[in-house]
């Protein structure tokens, strides 16, 4: 059983701000990060994030602002660090890919590759998509258009290396066969397996000639290509937390076989993640992570987000306008992780008015009433022998399923049992009645229950969790404003 637990999201491109779905990853491994420090203690959670800094698209919006690629860069990722701060993200490293530490495992991974001849120099012609950074091939090109974007593509001829992914297709399709929970959810499993059955895989180009790319990092072997951008990217894994020693051994404390290494991403990147990845360290011998979890996109009404569709969604304004608790609840609360969802703002009110205002505020109010109504604010002692009775403990079981969502459904369940046995006691009728032991136990009881949600809401809403718990102190009650006032529905919301 592994006791250290290392989290991973992808390293975001600079070339534009972040966006929703941006935080939603971020989020997600947020709340896991969270989660494993309350199981396994504080100094065995790793969580890193970072930027994806290099490559044309950053180099091109860069001179459109007049600005060096590093500059701008410098510029962008101020947005990342702020909206990371924000949303209450406990990252414990960020990565750029500009930063030395991560240029020199990059360019030794690359040696390394070489000089085991799993890298080769090779002519390339065929076509070539800027916007996309993607090569293809003449039967795959009908008129000179992208096959994914549907933008014109350039026919190209140039030297460059490869990395030899056909020699190691049938090894890949045996690691995930024989590992169930490499590639999550399922059915991105079976996915990534009958891709693999089913095409031969080409060998991988992972350089760009200097002259077509300057921004990215030069290959020690050969100074006038630089590597290709996902090469560069995917190895801050590794970069942020190790180091190649004299013998080309990699060396890290959270790379061991002692840790849960898991990698958390869109479904968009999932090939790149799923099949260069692990080839590229089997090909390093360096151990594979545990996981590699693809989760769903947020649509807006049914359609990507674009900058020219004009419906990109601002995580800053978002969380501003609602509170970072309540959006982090509302990601991980309303779509199953996997799957794809739906952003709107009539969905997230839904959410607060029910859940957060109705549900869990109200729990909390009503017993801090009763506390200062019944007891002058001070906490009645707790009755062992009855409170041994009371099931409130729980394990959420996140880890093994990333099943956020039906983890919040299940603590919500105990929020509203707590609430129905709040309306079934009547409580005013124990006063009346002087039932003093009844009301007591009554009181302890709701008590425990809400600071046993305290904790296990901790990974999805810290802000929310720590509120209660500064309101339900030790022994004396601080009551605070309602932590959710209803949102009143105008034709304009
Ligand atoms: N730089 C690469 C990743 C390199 S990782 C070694 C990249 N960056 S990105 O800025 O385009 O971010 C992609 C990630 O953002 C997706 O994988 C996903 O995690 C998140 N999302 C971007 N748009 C999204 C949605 N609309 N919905 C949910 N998440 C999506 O690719």
């Amino acid at each position: 059983m592994a006791n250290k637990f290392y989290i991973t999201t992808p390293i975001y491109y600079v070339n534009a701000s972040p966006h929703i779905g941006h935080s939603y990853t971020t989020i997600a491994a947020d709340a896991l990060a969270r989660y494993h420090r309350q199981k396994l203690g504080k100094d065995n959670v790793w969580f890193l994030t970072g930027t994806d800094e290099h490559g044309q698209k950053i180099q091109k919006a860069a001179q459109v602002q007049g600005l060096s690629p590093q500059e701008f860069a410098d510029k962008v990722v101020v947005q990342f660090r702020e909206l990371w701060q924000k949303l209450n993200i406990s990252y414990n490293d960020f990565i750029r890919t500009t930063e030395e530490r991560h240029i020199k495992v990059v360019q030794k991974a690359l040696e390394i590759l070489y000089k085991n001849g799993d890298i080769y120099l090779d002519k390339y012609e065929g076509w070539y998509c800027t916007p996309c950074e993607t090569f293809w091939t003449q039967t795959q090109i009908k008129n000179p258009l992208c096959p994914d974007c549907q933008r014109p593509v350039e026919k190209i001829s140039e030297t460059n290396y490869f990395l030899k992914l056909s020699k190691y297709q049938a090894w890949l399709i045996d690691h995930i066969n024989k590992n169930k929970d490499f590639i999550k959810p399922d059915t991105r499993r079976a996915e990534i397996l009958s891709f693999l059955r089913d095409n031969q895989l080409n060998d991988l180009c992972i350089s760009r000639p200097t002259e077509r790319l300057s921004w990215g990092i030069p290959l020690t072997f050969s100074p006038n290509h630089v590597t290709y951008v996902w090469f560069d990217a995917l190895i801050n894994y590794l970069s942020a937390v190790g180091h190649f020693d004299e013998k080309d051994n990699y060396v890290s404390e959270w790379w061991g076989k002692d840790v849960n290494i898991v990698h958390l991403i869109g479904k968009d990147i999932l090939r790149q993640h799923a099949v260069y990845w692990p080839i590229i360290l089997h090909a390093l011998n360096i151990r594979l992570p545990d996981t590699v979890f693809a989760h769903g996109w947020w649509l807006i009404q049914d359609t990507k987000m674009s900058k020219s569709r004009g419906n990109v969604v601002s995580p800053i304004e978002m969380s501003g306008k609602y509170g970072t608790d309540t959006y982090r609840y509302f990601l991980l609360r309303d779509v199953p992780f996997g799957l794809d969802g739906n952003f709107s703002e009539e969905a997230i009110i839904k959410r607060f008015n029910g859940d957060l205002a109705n549900d869990l505020g109200n729990l909390l109010y009503r017993t801090l009433t009763m506390i200062e109504k019944y007891y002058d604010g001070n906490i009645p002692e707790l009755n062992m022998e009855k409170a041994d009775n009371l099931d409130i403990s729980s394990d959420l079981e996140v880890e093994a399923s990333f099943n956020f969502s039906s983890a919040l459904e299940k603590i919500w369940l105990r929020i509203n049992l707590a609430n129905k046995y709040i309306e079934e006691t009547k409580p005013w009728n124990l006063a009346k009645q002087k039932k003093e032991d009844e009301l007591k136990a009554f009181i302890r009881f709701l008590v425990e229950a809400i600071r046993e949600v305290s904790l296990n809401i901790e990974p999805f809403m810290p802000k929310t969790s720590q509120s209660i718990r500064e309101q339900i102190g030790q022994d004396k009650i601080k009551k605070g404003a309602p932590l959710f006032p209803r949102i009143e529905l105008t034709p304009d919301t």
